[in-house]
């Protein structure tokens, strides 16, 4: 008999033991079935910023090195011929990474005013520099050389200390010209000094003292997943790592995995389908259409209009996007007044019409049939459905052929504004009269929202 209750006791203790083990183990299948942490898809907006070494060239784009030592982009060559001394080495730039104008707190204000949930920092992209003080990354790091201050961590504390902003970090698998990176490569990768020194403590680093809640991963520099020990390593940041319940993770884990694996998709840079996903995804794109990091000789026209960031948010919301918006920040540390206004902006446009942008779905259309400028969003709880419209109507009404409407049960309004009149069409839908406003008048300048209850 002891013997029978020792064994009952020992099964129901391996049970116990059991329930409060991992759930997820190292393989894509486990990975995947993750629900996606609500907070993320209620966000829907985040602002991506891409600072590092390549900030101080300021030209051509982020992936200046490369293009420079590996491609010998004729451009490159003639910059560095034209203005540097012929021993000038791509390192030599760490030493004007300054950062002297850098504050985090006013970036903070800056974020917070644009109306943004979450922010996705580079701690490092493929050049290897990284913006905290890691370890392994011996005198290629902003705390040992250039700024010599630990920027993720000014970052992380101001955000933290005045503001709701959620933390995301990005952060490059491969780097371009490291050894051990091109050792396993000319190994076809089946060896994995690279990942196993670098990559996966970098990565462990990061988590554990950030506590990012986006984990934005890229660069996998055509190396397969398993090299990388991805899915071992997502197994520990979803079971046992201090964001184990609020984290979320992109794509970007292994040659192959884009659009495919991990958490939400990002498929491509500047992805927009232009209809609904099935699954979560996110549109990365760039407010200076040539490049991420900061290009000293960008004029007025590659920089999108607020026009025209509103629009893609609006399209990317509406088919169940986020939209991760970049900016490209000065060596010396400033956000540039025309990334700043666009960012403000997006806060102006916001403030009147968060409603039908946070905390929305996709409606069961996307874009209106008869008016294609027109957008929906959708408000599951109360059933309010938004159409978005991208034009203000140049006759003073418009027509909108997918809602059901009932009359006298319908009801219609501007956001910023008040209720507007209506009236059924035939065979279906509606036509909404807008008031005659002046611009100072109206609600918001660059996209308008109208708010409709009882109708589906
Ligand atoms: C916190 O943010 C608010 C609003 O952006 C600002 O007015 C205030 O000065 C900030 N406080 C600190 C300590 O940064
Ligand atoms: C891969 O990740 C798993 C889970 O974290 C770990 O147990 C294993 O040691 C890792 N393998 C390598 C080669 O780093
Ligand atoms: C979105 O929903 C969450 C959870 O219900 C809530 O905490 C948050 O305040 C909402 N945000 C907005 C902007 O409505
Ligand atoms: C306004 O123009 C739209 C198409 O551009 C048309 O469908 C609608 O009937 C017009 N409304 C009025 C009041 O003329």
């Amino acid at each position: 008999l002891r013997m029978a209750s020792f064994i009952a006791y020992f099964v129901v203790w391996m049970l116990l033991l059991g329930s409060s083990q991992a759930k997820y183990e190292p393989n894509w299948e486990s990975i995947d079935s993750r629900p996606l942490p609500e907070w993320y898809d209620q966000a829907k907006f985040g602002i991506f910023i891409h600072w590092g070494v390549f900030s101080v060239p300021g030209f051509g784009s982020e992936w200046f090195w490369w293009y420079w030592q590996k491609q010998k982009l004729k451009p490159y060559v003639d910059f560095m011929q034209r203005n540097y001394p012929p021993d000038f080495k791509y390192q030599d730039f760490a030493m004007q990474f300054t950062a002297e104008f850098f504050d985090a707190k006013e970036w903070t204000d800056i974020f917070v005013s644009s109306g943004a949930k979450y922010i996705v920092l580079t701690t490092k992209h493929h050049e290897g520099f990284t913006l905290w003080g890691s370890k392994n990354s011996w005198n290629w790091n902003a705390v040992d050389i250039g700024p010599k201050r630990d920027l993720v961590d000014e970052v992380v504390s101001a955000i933290r200390a005045n503001s709701s902003l959620r933390l995301g970090l990005y952060h490059s698998l491969f780097e371009w010209f490291n050894p051990l990176f091109e050792q396993d490569a000319a190994n076809v990768f089946t060896t994995n000094y690279f990942p196993t020194s670098k990559t996966l403590p970098e990565l462990y680093e990061l988590v554990v003292k950030y506590k990012p809640e986006v984990l934005w991963s890229d660069g996998d520099g055509d190396a397969p997943d398993k090299y990388w020990n991805s899915t071992g390593f997502l197994a520990w940041l979803y079971n046992d790592s201090p964001v184990r319940d609020t984290v979320v993770t992109n794509d970007r884990w292994g040659f192959g995995s884009i659009c495919t694996h991990g958490g939400y998709y990002t498929c491509a840079d500047r992805y927009q389908p232009g209809h609904l996903l099935k699954h979560k995804w996110e549109n990365c794109m760039t407010i200076d259409q040539k490049s991420w990091g900061y290009r000293r000789n960008a004029p007025l026209s590659d920089y999108l209009t607020i026009e025209q960031l509103v629009s893609t948010l609006v399209e990317t919301v509406s088919c169940g996007g986020n939209l991760l918006l970049n900016i490209g920040p000065t060596p010396d540390g400033r956000i540039a007044p025309i990334f700043e206004e666009r960012l403000r902006q997006m806060g102006q446009w916001l403030k009147v019409n968060g409603e039908a942008i946070y905390n929305t779905t996709a409606w069961r259309a996307q874009k209106d049939t008869v008016t294609p400028s027109v957008w929906y969003t959708f408000r599951q709880q109360e059933k309010i459905i938004f159409a978005n419209l991208l034009e203000w109507p140049h006759n003073g009404s418009v027509v909108l052929n997918e809602p059901v409407v009932t009359q006298g049960h319908t009801q219609v309004e501007l956001l910023g504004y008040g209720p507007l009149k209506w009236g059924p069409m035939k065979p279906g839908g509606l036509q909404v009269l807008l008031p005659q406003l002046s611009f100072s008048q109206m609600p918001c300048q660059w996209a308008w929202t109208l708010r409709l209850t009882g109708a589906s």
